[in-house]
């Protein structure tokens, strides 16, 4: 049997690491320092107290002992009563019944009663239960018996609770200060963990670094990396569609030009396809560079958006099974940009179509991701090629494809794209089921 390691009991969050850091040395030390002072300082001190009594007690069983007969004790007795301030009585009827009676959240009362034990002879009667101001003493003499009643506050501390009622309400005090000080202390970690969890799925959320000068630094560093890589994609964005706008503009020309030539010739003829696909790609280019960018991400909900993929697919032509599992009982919404991640399946199904004669589309939303499953019953593509398969521009096989409509060579890179701006991943495989390629769109949530 294996042991649950101590790691699965220590809390998982900062916040709860450091009260636990800060706590567990306060409450040993109360309990130690609490439990030193309570053997050392009360039961030393109502030990000490007790014996000063039980003096006075052992000098008037002496009194007694020393009387001729009863009543000469008795009035003894009276005149060592006053200036003790005990109650005692002689009563040579009463029988000592020996024992203690002891309240059981008497603290000091255990210590007392030993003592008094150990002081006085004779098998004694003690009573400090039925009244808690009080000590009823029955102490054996050669007269009868001695009934003694002290004030409990000549014989013990009084109110050892309060020191118990101190240590916990000491404890709940600085626990609360604590509770409060490191909140404001996790908050700024807590923020910028949210900031760089949403800028890996896409999402730029607004940050300011606050709290400590560490975690200052870390946000700080966290917003120019941000800034930077912000910068970057606009760059690349701004560079693409430049690129693409300016190419444009010479291949009208020569389209319009070719217009012009004799559409007889066979060179002609295959300059215009040429001059086709450099539009498309020029216009898939473009579409992907824009599309990207503009676009805000917005909680979709993905059974619904992949109906309206797989209607689209069908108005096209294509046979698409869909399935959909939902094993969440909460909310369906996803934050995702939905046109980028609608483009990217399409471009998914796209490609099975026109590799395979059955597609199928699966939708699995899992607690922490998003999984859209396209399989289909085509060639499928070797493990070793499925790198290269990803990369922009790379068409695996172009002769193969050539009869089913030559592409451009994007459509994989622009959905493993998408999949990175949402901090998720593409994957190619095999289907088991159909035999040809399965690809696996996985979003986190
Ligand atoms: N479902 C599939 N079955 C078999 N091979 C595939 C499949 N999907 C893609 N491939 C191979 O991977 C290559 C790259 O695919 P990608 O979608 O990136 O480009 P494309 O389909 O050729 O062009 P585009 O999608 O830009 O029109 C394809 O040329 C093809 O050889
Ligand atoms: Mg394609």
């Amino acid at each position: 049997m294996q042991l649950p390691s101590a790691r699965s009991f220590l809390p998982h969050s900062l916040f709860g690491r450091a009260l636990l850091i800060l706590l567990v040395p306060m409450v040993l030390l109360q309990l130690v320092v609490g439990l030193v002072f309570f053997q050392r300082h009360y039961l030393r001190v109502t030990e000490q107290m007790t014996r000063g009594v039980a003096m006075e007690l052992r000098a008037a069983i002496q009194a007694i002992e020393a009387a001729p007969d009863v009543d000469t004790a008795r009035r003894n007795l009276a005149i060592l009563a006053r200036p003790l301030r005990l109650a005692l009585r002689l009563e040579p009827d009463a029988p000592v019944s020996p024992g203690v009676q002891r309240p059981f959240d008497d603290l000091t009362g255990r210590a007392l009663a030993r003592t008094l034990a150990e002081e006085l002879p004779g098998p004694l009667a003690i009573d400090l239960a039925s009244n808690p101001r009080a000590v009823r003493i029955g102490a054996p003499t050669g007269k009868g018996t001695l009934l003694a009643v002290a004030p409990r506050n000549r014989m013990s501390v009084s109110n050892p609770h309060q020191l118990l009622v101190l240590m916990v309400v000491a404890s709940l005090v600085l626990g609360a200060v604590a509770v409060l000080f490191l909140r404001n202390q996790v908050r700024p970690i807590r923020q910028l963990a949210e900031a760089s969890e949403a800028f890996g799925k896409g999402r730029s959320v607004p940050f300011r670094p606050t709290g400590a000068e560490e975690v200052r630094r870390a946000g700080n560093a966290f917003l120019s990396m941000r800034s930077r890589i912000e910068r970057q994609i606009e760059q690349r964005t701004q560079m693409l569609s430049g690129v693409s706008h300016d190419l444009r503009t010479p291949l009208t020309r020569m389209k319009l030009t070719l217009e012009l030539l004799d559409a007889d010739e066979d060179e002609v003829e295959g300059l215009r396809g040429d001059i086709a696909q450099m539009e498309r790609m020029l216009g898939e280019f473009l579409a992907f560079a824009r599309g990207d960018q503009l676009e805000e991400s917005a909680p979709t909900d993905p059974f619904v958006l992949a109906g309206h993929v797989v209607e689209d697919a069908e108005r096209g032509g294509a046979e698409v099974s869909l399935v959909t599992v939902n094993e969440t009982p909460l909310d369906p919404h996803v934050q995702m940009r939905p046109v980028a991640v609608r483009r990217a399946i399409e471009n998914l199904i796209g490609n099975a179509a026109r590799h395979g004669t059955r597609v199928s589309l699966s939708v699995r939303l899992l607690p922490k991701t998003l999984d859209f499953v396209v399989e289909d019953d085509g060639p499928g593509i070797a493990p070793e090629d499925r790198a290269r398969a990803l990369a922009p521009f790379s068409r695996l096989d172009a002769s193969r494809n050539q009869d089913a409509g030559a592409g451009v060579g994007l459509g994989l890179a622009i959905a493993l794209d998408v999949a990175r701006g949402h901090g998720g991943s593409l994957e190619l495989g095999r289907s088991t089921e159909m035999g040809g390629l399965r690809a696996v769109l996985r979003l986190p949530r």
